[in-house]
Formats: structure tokens, C-alpha cells, sequence
């Protein structure tokens, strides 16, 4: 089974078997025909954070799952119940319509609800985390439906207990608590730049959606169209001693402080070593944001993690600061 059409990057890759499971009882009839058969299995959301590095030699099992209801309301909020399956970006906006906050600054990133917890996707100032109630999933060891809450999914910037520990848990469904009253979060300077004189607590959360939109339209590239996976590292994090540093040899690093230490800016760093919009005959980087891996025509996942170790080496020679990956590697 062909799989480029199932990763935002279209690598093509083959998975030997592949199933679509809609529900708990299709998932667990998945796993246990691969367990009798002897295959290892791959679980997969919409495909937008991971590189294919060759074929898959087992089950792809796509999740499909779909539910989408509010539990909880009450005059200040409600609890939004989502199926794995759900496309994450029609639930920001479902949300928003509905007049409820949370979300709406991750509005427009690929994928499913059910693969949004593993990275804890983030942007604009706003996590997953920050809204997060719980998580179902399948725990892979007792094969019993166990619900997780927010502390107990271990969740940091860019990373969860489900992305330490792949193949423990299947995640089948999230709850969100979103408010009708809780402040729009406008820190990020794109946003407040974007919205300029109109930016105020009046605005409803479908407007702040829609600027989150524009804003992403305007620097990223639509993996439907220029297939890519979205940040491709993380940004750094390094000792305040470290960043005053690089300050002193680069006085425009970019870097914001947080809690006893500093964030780079990823794009900054390659950006400066000279690989934005740098193209080969088959994969490149982004012309306007240097964080973005894109495959052009036809490259393999080879293709792009030899452009991705590129970029780190050369990082790390200019500046000394280790690049770590976003997406995860699977197969070959
Ligand atoms: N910059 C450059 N060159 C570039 C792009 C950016 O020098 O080509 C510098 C700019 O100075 C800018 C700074 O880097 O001020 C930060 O750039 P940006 O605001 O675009 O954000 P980012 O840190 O590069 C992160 C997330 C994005 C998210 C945005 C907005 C990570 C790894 N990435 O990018 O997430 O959309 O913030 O919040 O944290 C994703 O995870 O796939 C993703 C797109």
C-alpha cells in the first residue's frame, strides 16, 4: 500500500498492510490480527509530523475515529469532546464559531485531533496543554481503554509522555475546556502586529482564528500544495550563560527568556547559516521561514533527512547549539 498520499510531506513509502479504523472495536480487531500475524503495526493521524525513512514492513493503521460534542456547558464555558480522527484545524474553528476561547490560536495546523497531544502543538503563544482536560487512549500493555489527564500526559514544549513512550498508548479521543470569558492571548508579536489597532479583548475568538490564519498563509507553506511537515526542529533551549554568549559574538540572536533560560529561535540559526530558500533537485527549505523542510519533486524520506543532518551540522559549526528534530522518523 502506497503511503505518500497519508504524509504531508509525500514521501512514498509502502506499508506491507493498512487499515482505516473508525472505532475502539476496529482498532483492537487491528492489533490483535497484527499480534497473531506476527506484525508490527504503525498507528497514524493525518501524516503531518513524521518522515517516512523507507518502507513500513507491518500494519498502518490510519485513525479515523469521529466524534465531536460539548459536554460540561455552563455559563462560562464548555468541554469539547473530539474523536482521534477529527481534523484539528475544523474543530478550532467548530470552537470558535460556537463563541468559545482556547484554541483559536492554533488555528490552521495540520492533522488530527488525536496526534495534537503527542507534540503538544503549539503556536502563537497558546498550547495544547493549556486547554487540555484529558486523554483517552488504548494503554498498549493492559488493552484497556484508560483516560489520562493533563499532569499524567507529562506535557512540555513539544513533547508529552505519548512522544517519550511511542507504542504504549493509543490515543482514541481528547476533551478540551474552553471558556467564554478566558483572555484572548495576543502576546505573540505576529498576532498583535497582525490585528494592530483593532487588537482587544472585544474581539470574538473566530476573528483571532482567522488572523491566525492570514498570518500562517502568509509565512507557511500549505502542505497541500508544497509538501512539507511544519517546523522540522524545535527551538532550542540554552543556559542564560550560553545565550549571553552567542549574544556577545551575534549581537541579533534571537532568543526569548523563559524561566531561567532562553529559547532560540530555530529559523534565526538557519536562517543566518544561509539555508533559507536553499534548493536542490529535490528538496529545500522555505523561502520564508527557514524552519520549514520542503520536498519539491520527489524526494525521499532520505532525501530530506539528509538535508535536515545538513543544516544541523552547519548549525552547530556557526554556533555551537544542537538542532533536535520535530517530526518523528518511522520505517526503513
Ligand atoms: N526567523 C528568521 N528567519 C526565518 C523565520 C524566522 O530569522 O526564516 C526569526 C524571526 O526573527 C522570528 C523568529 O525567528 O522572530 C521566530 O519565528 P516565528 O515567529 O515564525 O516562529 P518560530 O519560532 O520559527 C514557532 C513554532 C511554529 C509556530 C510559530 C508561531 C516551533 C518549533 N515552531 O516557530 O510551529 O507556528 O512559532 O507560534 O516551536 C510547527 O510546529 O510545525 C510550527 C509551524
Amino acid at each position: 500500500v502506497g503511503l505518500s498520499k497519508l504524509n504531508t510531506l509525500r514521501v512514498s513509502a509502502t506499508a506491507k498492510f493498512y487499515i482505516d479504523v473508525a472505532s475502539l472495536d476496529d482498532l483492537r480487531g487491528a492489533l490483535a490480527w497484527a499480534e497473531e500475524s506476527g506484525h508490527k503495526t504503525l498507528v497514524l493521524g493525518g501524516g503531518s509530523n513524521l518522515v517516512f525513512a523507507g518502507d513500513f514492513d507491518g500494519l498502518v493503521i490510519r485513525m479515523q475515529m469521529a466524534a465531536r460534542h460539548w459536554e460540561q456547558v455552563d455559563d462560562t464555558g464548555a468541554t469539547l469532546v473530539l474523536g482521534a480522527g477529527e481534523n484539528w484545524h475544523e474543530a478550532v474553528l467548530y470552537a470558535a464559531r460556537a463563541g468559545y476561547r482556547g484554541i483559536e490560536n492554533l488555528a490552521l495546523i495540520p492533522g488530527t485531533a488525536g496526534a495534537a497531544p503527542v507534540q503538544n502543538i503549539g503556536a502563537y503563544g497558546v498550547e495544547l496543554c493549556d486547554t487540555l482536560v484529558s486523554v483517552t487512549a488504548l494503554d498498549r500493555e493492559s488493552n484497556q481503554l484508560v483516560c489520562l489527564d493533563n499532569m499524567e500526559c507529562g506535557f512540555a514544549y513539544r513533547d508529552s509522555l505519548f512522544k517519550r513512550s511511542p507504542g504504549s498508548y493509543i490515543i482514541t479521543g481528547i476533551r478540551l475546556r474552553l471558556s467564554r470569558e478566558k483572555p484572548l492571548q495576543f502576546g505573540y508579536r505576529d498576532l498583535e502586529d497582525y490585528l494592530g489597532e483593532g487588537v482587544s479583548q472585544e474581539l470574538d475568538a473566530l476573528t483571532v482564528a482567522e488572523a491566525v490564519m492570514a498570518i500562517r498563509r502568509r509565512k507557511l507553506p500549505d502542505p497541500e500544495i508544497i509538501p512539507n511537515a511544519g517546523s522540522f526542529f524545535k527551538n532550542p533551549v540554552v543556559s542564560i550563560e550560553q545565550f549571553s554568549e552567542l549574544k556577545a559574538a551575534h549581537p541579533d540572536v534571537v532568543g526569548y527568556p523563559q524561566s531561567g533560560t532562553v529559547k532560540l529561535a530555530a529559523a534565526w540559526l538557519i536562517d543566518q547559516s544561509g539555508w533559507k530558500g536553499y534548493r536542490n533537485a529535490r528538496v529545500g527549505v522555505h523561502n520564508r521561514q527557514a524552519l520549514v523542510l520542503i520536498n519539491h519533486s520527489g524526494g525521499t524520506g532520505q532525501d530530506v533527512l539528509e538535508l535536515a543532518s545538513d543544516i544541523r551540522r552547519s548549525v552547530q559549526e556557526r554556533f555551537g547549539v544542537n538542532l533536535e528534530m520535530e517530526p518523528g522518523i518511522v520505517g526503513g
